[in-house]
């Protein structure tokens, strides 16, 4: 009896399995076969009738208006990043239009196809020099050297650690190198160590690939430091490579204008590579590499901004070696922008209806409004009105300017005031008093003003 009792179940879990899959079988066959049916549909029937995607997602609003007219001499501008004053004076001007007769307007030639003219290899030595590095590559395009320098290093194996709030080109580059990419919120080391120990923990860092760590020496999208000393040791403990970009430090702190590495007296060997802009301090455009000479040769082939664009054209080239004769000269003019730019932020902590965020030094300070619970799209709107009526009212500033849907880390709509060195007490009580001005008879406070009239 037990046996019997025993084979009838055996059997009948047999038979159960093999109804499941007889059912399986049938299911994933049907599946198939009606998987394959609107393929085929669209194939024959759709394939002359279907839409292509439009080529642009959706119309961008362009706000500014498409041709800005030449600002007034008399206004006063906060907007532009022409920290040092550099770009009305004489002297750079004269030996700039030296240069265009001498060479005519433009090289016509990336640097390693006969657009290389003397004055490239003068400035490189003269960046170098003043950096006291071995080596600088001069780019023809701000916006594209740190886009290039990125991924003529960091390839897809690779690994990068960088802040949330890096700029647009910062961005990019990581996109164009493919690496894995890892944000650390912006300037909290605790989280990049942590991210770091995760990392370690996974093997994710490892002797097979390359690990970056990527900064801005001063954030241009929040006017902040970053703690150098803190991510140099993180880096060294962990290994990773460090890219500085100190586009908005060089020619503006440290005692001789060479940046966070001298401000923080910071070897500068301990930065792989740092990455300068000829488009603020220096008044003209381009930007620049300076590290090790086996570091930056390296970009002369594979930075593709360097390598396949026209060299910056002599004049700007010249432009720039100029600049660099009055900062070598008179470094007190660093001092004289230092002194503004604290300036610019005690006066700032007292504005009304703002806060703002930045440093003693930062040469960029970023405005918000209080209002915190109205929206970007309104808040983008509100400061762009309160610009344009300090404009008519004889300063110009600009509203920060992002791409809301290509950036990582969007930052909250501001208006960004430039330090520099002309500004002085008048000018700063000016455009606090103004912005304040502003906002109660363009801003949300106007609303309530009205109702209240
Ligand atoms: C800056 O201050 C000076 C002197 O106080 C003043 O003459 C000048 O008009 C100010 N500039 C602007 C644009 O307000
Ligand atoms: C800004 O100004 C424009 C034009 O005067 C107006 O249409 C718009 O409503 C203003 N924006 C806000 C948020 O008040
Ligand atoms: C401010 O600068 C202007 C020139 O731009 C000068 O005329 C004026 O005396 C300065 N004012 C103060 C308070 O330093």
């Amino acid at each position: 009896m037990i046996l019997m009792d025993i084979y009838d179940t055996a059997s009948w879990w047999t038979l159960v399995i093999a109804v499941q899959v007889v059912i399986g079988t049938v299911y994933f066959l049907w599946q198939r076969k009606s998987n394959k049916e609107p393929e085929d549909k669209l194939t024959k029937k759709k394939l002359m009738e279907w839409k292509p995607l439009p080529l642009v997602e959706r119309d961008y609003e362009v706000d500014e208006p498409p041709l800005m007219e030449k600002i007034d001499e008399k206004v006063l501008n906060v907007g532009a990043t022409s920290f040092l004053c550099l770009d009305k004076e004489p002297t750079i001007m004269e030996n700039a239009i030296k240069s265009l007769h001498k060479y005519g307007v433009g090289s016509c030639g990336p640097r390693g196809f006969y657009g290389t003219i003397d004055v490239h290899l003068e400035l490189e030595e003269r960046l170098a020099n003043f950096m006291q590095v071995e080596e600088t590559c001069v780019y023809s395009y701000g916006f594209s050297t740190i886009a290039s320098a990125i991924p003529a290093y960091a390839k897809k194996p690779d690994i990068v650690f960088a802040d949330e709030k890096v700029w647009f080109a910062i961005q990019k580059g990581l996109d164009a190198s493919r690496s894995t990419i890892r944000y650390f919120k912006h300037n909290d080391m605790n989280d990049l160590e942590h991210l770091l120990e995760e990392a370690t923990a996974k093997k994710e860092l490892n002797p097979k690939r390359r690990a970056f760590l990527i900064a801005e020496a001063i954030y241009f999208n929040t006017g902040k430091m970053c703690p150098l000393r803190k991510l140099v040791e993180l880096a060294r403990r962990f290994k990773l490579r460090i890219i500085l970009d100190e586009s908005l430090t060089i020619g503006v702190i440290g005692k001789r204008g060479r940046g966070l590495t001298e401000h923080l007296n910071v070897p500068r060997d301990e930065i792989d590579l740092i990455v300068g802009s000829l488009e603020h301090s220096f008044a003209t455009i381009g930007g620049f590499c300076a590290g090790t000479h086996f570091v930056v040769e390296h970009q002369r082939l594979s930075g593709l901004g360097y390598c396949f664009s026209a060299s910056l054209p002599p004049m700007l080239t010249q432009a720039a070696i100029s600049a660099l004769d009055i900062l070598e000269k008179n470094p007190s003019i660093i001092n004289e922008l230092n002194e503004n730019s604290k300036k610019l932020n005690i006066a700032l902590t007292k504005l009304k209806h703002y806060t703002f965020s930045g440093e003693e030094l930062s040469p960029v300070k970023h405005i918000y409004l209080k209002n915190s619970e109205l929206s970007d799209d309104l808040k983008q709107s509100y400061l762009k009105n309160i610009t344009n009526y300090c404009l008519e009212k004889g300063i110009a500033m600009t509203v920060a300017a992002y791409l809301r849907d290509a950036e990582v880390n969007c930052p909250e709509p501001s208006i960004r005031l430039a330090s520099s060195r002309k500004l002085n007490d008048t000018n700063i009580t000016q455009i606090c008093s103004l912005l304040d001005e502003a906002y109660e008879k363009v801003g949300p406070g106007s609303e309530f003003k009205t109702f209240s009239d």
